[in-house]
């Protein structure tokens, strides 16, 4: 099947098959600096509580693509949401994951049982902390991101966690539904394709990974009625 190979031409340019991807810097300019002070200002309980993932979140835009309050307290956030990033992605759900020091956001996987076998591809920024601390689970070991300070594209369905290791809150943008790119997406996989060729080094793939035992169990519980269509699947 042409899409298992690991180069594969689209469009007349080869490509790298990024069905495996686990975590790739992009190349985008960074976020404007100044958040954070902002974000610190901000008091947990007025904040979204994640019981699935425990953690809190900052609402920066909804589902339907509305800039919140908090969103436009950042001198710039709009404008390079606007310029660098919704060019070739879409405006969709935005939040800051917000880990308290010594926190542990729970293992978890980002998306439902129906869309295994999808690119679940997600997009994030840490503004503040360890960006090492983002821990992807597999059988064999727990692989950590590189301390690389540049945006980054992530896979939401394999099963991951994060800590905050330091005494600041760790600050973690995060571009969720319904913006959900896949391999026929043009301009996403050409950003892919130039990230790919500047931060190779930087590449994690799933291709020689299994699944943890357990990652069944890893779905949030609203999906459990789904879970049957993962009888027959044994990974990547
Ligand atoms: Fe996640």
């Amino acid at each position: 099947m042409l899409l298992l190979k690991t180069e594969y031409t689209l469009w007349g340019v080869n490509m790298i098959n990024f069905s495996n991807l686990i975590y790739l810097p992009v190349d985008v300019p960074n976020p404007p600096k100044g958040a954070v002070e902002f974000f610190d200002t901000i008091d947990y309980k007025d904040m979204i509580v994640d019981t699935y993932r425990t953690c809190h979140h900052i609402p920066i835009m909804d589902k339907d693509g509305t800039f919140s309050s908090e969103a436009k307290e950042v001198k710039g956030l709009v404008e390079w949401f606007e310029n660098e990033i919704f060019t070739w992605s879409m405006p969709a759900r935005m939040r800051i994951i917000t880990t308290p020091p010594g926190g542990h956001n729970a293992c978890h996987i980002d998306c439902s049982p129906d869309r295994i076998g999808t690119w679940q591809h997600k997009f994030r920024y840490v503004f503040q902390g360890d960006r090492t601390t983002l821990i992807f689970n597999n059988k064999e070991e727990d692989v950590r991101i590189h301390d690389v300070d540049k945006c980054y594209i992530m896979d939401g369905a394999w099963p991951h966690e994060m800590l905050n290791t330091t005494n600041k809150r760790k600050y973690t943008l995060t571009l969720g539904a319904p913006w959900e790119p896949q391999s026929d997406d043009k301009k996403y996989v050409e950003v892919l394709q130039r990230s790919y060729n500047k931060y190779k080094n930087y590449y994690i793939s799933s291709e020689k990974w299994q699944l943890p035992e357990n990652w069944k169990s890893l779905f949030q519980p609203e999906y459990d009625d789904q879970l049957y269509l993962l009888e027959n699947y044994n990974g990547a």
